[in-house]
């Protein structure tokens, strides 16, 4: 189908016209070539998995059952040198070859460990950004088998963040840290990179005897001192979990215990500030214990990360990886780490089967991120984190466009990398579902039962969409419940939900009516009766809803930027969630003398979320555009690729380069 449909476009753009060849012949060529190439493209995707649209793996195949790594981190060349060793089983008897997903990583050798025979293998095709096909012959190998694979990754390495010492807090030691979700593991280990399988897994590894490294996984006896200077630390991760919860990172690193499960890990200068700023950690785990069931990960740690981790917080098991924006001193951006101790259900025991499905992981997580705070703050504040979320999906929607595939809450990634796909959506419009059904059932009560049913059915599993809608008709059989949810909008129609719950919108009120106000102020010039004491009790949510309120609406002057910075202090203040939102603020309502600050602010850490807009601010208008070019270039290979890649598409640069 697809040589046809090339055929079919070449051949209404041949020339007709003699004078016209010369340039008809050019853009024919041009044109075959782009054709080739959709072509190719079309040919490599009919070889990745067709339970997963990113990975290359078939574990219905043969199937991987646990992973040892035994990995050697090499801070001078920047490369992690590794042995894998991977049970696997087949689960057809014939089957000849096992599939393994890598990107960037050269494979010394592969044997089998059962036999101890070399094993051939081919090195397959590679889709741009999902990887490479790495075939293993395993035709001669017994039905339950254990590989051995040597290899090297690449010092460009997407999943892994190499930093010299003067990127860190203490300047004195190099740190690395690594991002698996959702499809890099397999630039830093060969495996089944999907989610649809789980494993468990175990590790040694040596680094500089002056660095810790720490895994996703427990911590094993203390640490060995090799003869060769080096350090050897084991680990066990027993429970069985995706790859891309795989997660290192090795630095200059202490700790400070915040509670009976949990230890606080950063570099010496910002550690203490971490644990106090994270001390609330037990409180949560309890509350979310109450809403979810037993927390089966044994331990909590979170480690706080140099500034360019792209994001806020990553959910890799036993050790939370968190980014340096939160430290903020007065505990107000914790409702990461409610997110992320939700993740230890929602996420890393009930799996999404591929990232089609992320908004099992996200959306529910963001749910019951919102039944913590609701339980720990009152109702009122969840509803109104709920509220925000909705208009920050409407925002995002407006931006993407109503009808843009990705905003489904189930969309089709065939032929587009998850990250191009990620966005609020899943997060919002899936806990906004959620929060819809709660209330078709009866209320938070009812819906909670079903929530730690559906964990307990679904733990240790990995489900796509229709497993959870099918528990769910099965745990509410009533016909009065079932036609009033309109399923197939809600899953599959682009734009916004279909039907917006009911929410406390008292907290809301309070700021819209703060929010018009200076609307007033702004239209009219003319002096009001705004104080400073009108935010004076706001909590820091509030605040940042009332700035979300006024980006909402036109660019507001320069007299009532200033007017704002007068009564509010938005300049001085130093929390990043209220700099980002009063910088773009500025900058949209024309104020150029804050473009030193909005680049500050986007070279002194790496977080896709507060990189993101502001790089669009600056692109979109042609005063700063060139500027924003500039500080891209001059500062891209601080960032993680991800958020180097992210930023180049918003500016429409070539990632070629990057
Ligand atoms: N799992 C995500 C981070 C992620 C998403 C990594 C997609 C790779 C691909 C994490 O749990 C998350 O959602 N973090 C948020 C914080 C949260 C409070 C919304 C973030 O990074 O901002
Ligand atoms: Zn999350």
């Amino acid at each position: 189908m697809a040589e046809r449909f090339l055929q079919c476009l070449l051949k209404t753009s041949k020339p007709s016209d003699k004078s016209l060849v010369k340039i008809n012949w050019l853009s024919y060529r041009s044109k075959y070539f782009i054709f080739l190439q959709i072509f190719v493209l079309l040919k490599m995707a009919q070889s990745l998995s067709p339970n997963d649209p990113s990975s290359f793996s078939r574990p219905d195949l043969a199937t991987t059952l646990h992973l040892h790594l035994s990995l050697s981190v090499n801070f001078e060349r920047e490369t992690i040198t590794g042995v894998v060793n991977l049970k696997g089983k087949k689960n057809v008897p014939d089957v000849k070859e096992m599939i393994l997903d890598i990107k960037g990583l050269t494979i010394f050798y592969i044997y089998d460990k059962v036999t101890g025979a070399d094993l051939k293998y081919v090195i397959g095709e590679t889709v741009a950004d999902i990887g490479t096909k790495l075939s293993i012959n395993i035709e001669n190998c017994l039905e339950s088998f254990e590989l051995v694979i040597g290899y090297e990754t690449s010092p460009k390495s997407s999943g892994l963040q190499w930093l010299n010492p003067k990127q860190t807090s203490g300047k004195k030691h190099p740190f690395m840290f690594s991002q698996g979700q959702p499809t890099e593991m397999r630039s830093i280990i060969p495996c089944q990179d999907t989610p649809g399988i789980k494993v468990p897994y175990s590790a040694d590894v040596r680094v500089p005897k002056e660095l810790t490294a720490l895994m996703s996984a427990l911590r094993v006896g203390n640490h060995i001192d090799l003869p060769d200077g080096n350090r050897l630390y084991l680990f066990n991760q027993p429970v069985p979990m995706p790859t891309y919860l795989i997660a290192i990172a090795v630095g200059a690193l202490e700790s400070r215990r915040v509670g009976p499960r949990s230890e606080v890990w950063a570099e010496k200068e910002i550690v203490d500030k971490a644990a106090y700023e994270f001390a609330e950690a037990e409180q949560m785990l309890k509350t979310a214990e109450s809403i979810c069931g037993a927390y089966v990960w044994g331990i909590y740690d979170m480690l706080v990360l140099p500034p360019s981790f792209p994001y806020g917080g990553m959910e890799n098991p036993c050790l939370t990886f968190i980014t340096p924006t939160l430290l903020v001193g007065d505990r107000s951006l914790v409702d990461v780490i409610a997110h992320e101790i939700s993740h230890s259900w929602t996420g890393n025991l009930v799996t999404n089967g591929n990232f089609e499905n992320f908004w099992l992981n996200e959306g529910f997580t963001t749910f019951v991120e919102r039944k913590i705070i609701g339980k720990m703050q009152g109702s009122r504040m969840r509803d109104l984190q709920t509220l925000v979320g909705y208009v920050e999906l409407r925002d995002t929607i407006t931006q993407m466009g109503d009808d843009s595939p990705l905003t489904k809450l189930v969309p089709d990634l065939k032929g587009l990398h998850p990250d191009e796909a990620f966005s609020r959506v899943p997060y919002e419009k899936g806990s906004l579902f959620l929060r819809y059904l709660e209330q078709c059932v009866g209320g938070e009560d009812k819906f909670e039962e079903f929530l730690k049913h559906y964990i307990k059915i679904f733990s240790y599993k990995s489900i796509n969409t229709d497993d959870f809608k099918n528990l769910f008709l099965e745990y509410f059989p009533s016909k009065e419940i079932h036609e009033k949810i309109d399923w197939q909008t809600w899953l599959y129609s682009p734009g916004m939900p279909p039907k917006v719950p009911d929410l406390d919108a008292s907290l809301m009120n309070k700021i819209n009516s703060l929010t018009n106000q200076w609307i007033a102020f702004n239209n009219s010039n003319e002096i009001t009766s705004i104080t400073e004491k009108d935010i004076s009790k706001y909590s820091t949510i509030e605040v940042l809803q009332f700035l979300n309120q006024l980006l909402e609406k036109e660019p507001l002057s320069m007299k009532t930027l200033n007017t704002l910075n007068e009564l509010y202090k938005f300049d001085s203040n130093n929390n990043f969630e209220t700099k980002l939102r009063w910088l773009r603020l500025c900058l949209r309502g024309g104020d150029f003398t804050k473009l030193k600050a909005a680049l500050n602010f986007v070279n002194s850490q790496g977080r896709m979320k507060y990189l993101n807009p502001i790089y669009r601010e600056l692109y979109k208008n042609e005063t700063t555009r060139k500027e924003a070019i500039d500080n891209f270039y001059q500062h891209k290979d601080e960032m993680m690729l991800v958020a180097a890649k992210t930023v180049a598409r918003i500016m429409h640069l070539s990632s070629n380069t990057l």
